[in-house]
């Protein structure tokens, strides 16, 4: 497996060795829909830092199993987690970030990807394999390995705990399920679509819980990590907290 960064530059997973961290890194870790994404793209604009989504990476992953017919919306059915773990081995990546839309465009085997990895299914099927301890190892050191060429802001459940747990600021942005259902439901609708407030509070609760309780690398926040609400805050507001958190940290931002 090879994962592209923005400066093109290659990164091949065949050095198992961890090294140490060379550039800093900041971890923002939480749910889904607590705001991370924003504020991590705010962070690496901000710093001229890299971006990791990890997020991205698992979705991929679901994406591209869902395809080869080796996960389903069924949780309940088995997978086969060394198949999965081939078709992680055998994709080749891409991050591109995109000014234009303010997030990170992703190529898979050179093709895009992007829009279609972000909808509740593919996270569902992200977080359905993202249980396999072998599918996170394959993804470790490709995560491991941005932080070597540039200050890092990374996006995920396990950056702090896991992925860099030596990193120089973590975050654990968290929200009510009910706030982030809220806002679920604003976005979808500000797309002209319209949505179940039920359902997707149940929906998400159900990737919560699995994503919380798997034995490997769970959601949960480093001992040493910021714990932050964002269920009253603007993604400003929450900005500027994450902000002030960095500089309290040594990070130097010039603007
Ligand atoms: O952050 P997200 O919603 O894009 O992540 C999709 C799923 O991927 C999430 O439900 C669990 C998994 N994931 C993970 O296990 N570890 C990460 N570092 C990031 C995501």
């Amino acid at each position: 497996m090879t994962v592209s960064t923005t400066d093109n530059t290659a990164l091949h997973d065949d050095n198992s060795q961890t090294q140490p961290l060379r550039y800093p890194v900041i971890c923002i870790d939480g749910p889904s829909g607590a705001g991370k994404g924003t504020v991590t793209w705010r962070l690496a604009q901000a710093l001229d830092y890299q971006l990791l989504d990890s997020g991205a990476l698992y979705r991929i992953v679901g994406l591209k199993a869902f395809e080869a017919g080796l996960v389903t919306a069924d949780t309940s059915q088995a997978i086969d987690e060394m198949a999965v773990l081939k078709l992680t081995q055998s994709l080749d990546i891409a991050f591109v970030p995109n000014n234009a839309s303010g997030r990170v465009d992703i190529l898979v085997n050179d093709e895009a990807v992007g829009e279609q990895v972000r909808n509740e299914t593919v996270g569902g099927y992200a977080s359905q394999i993202a249980v396999f301890p072998k599918v996170r190892e394959a993804l470790l050191k490709l995560q491991q390995d941005m932080a070597t060429r540039s200050g890092l802001v990374a996006d995920g459940r396990d950056m702090g705990t896991v992925v860099f747990p030596n990193a120089d600021v973590k975050v654990f942005l968290t929200a009510s399920a009910e706030a982030r259902a809220e806002r679920r439901v604003a976005q979808l609708s500000n797309a002209g679509q319209t949505a179940d407030f039920d359902a997707i509070l149940t929906t998400i609760k159900a990737r919560d819980d699995r994503d919380e309780n798997r034995s490997t690398a769970p959601s949960k926040p480093a001992t040493d990590a910021l714990l932050l609400d964002s269920s009253m805050f603007d993604a400003d507001e929450v900005y500027e907290q994450v902000k002030k958190h960095c500089q309290s940290q040594g990070i130097i931002f010039n603007s």
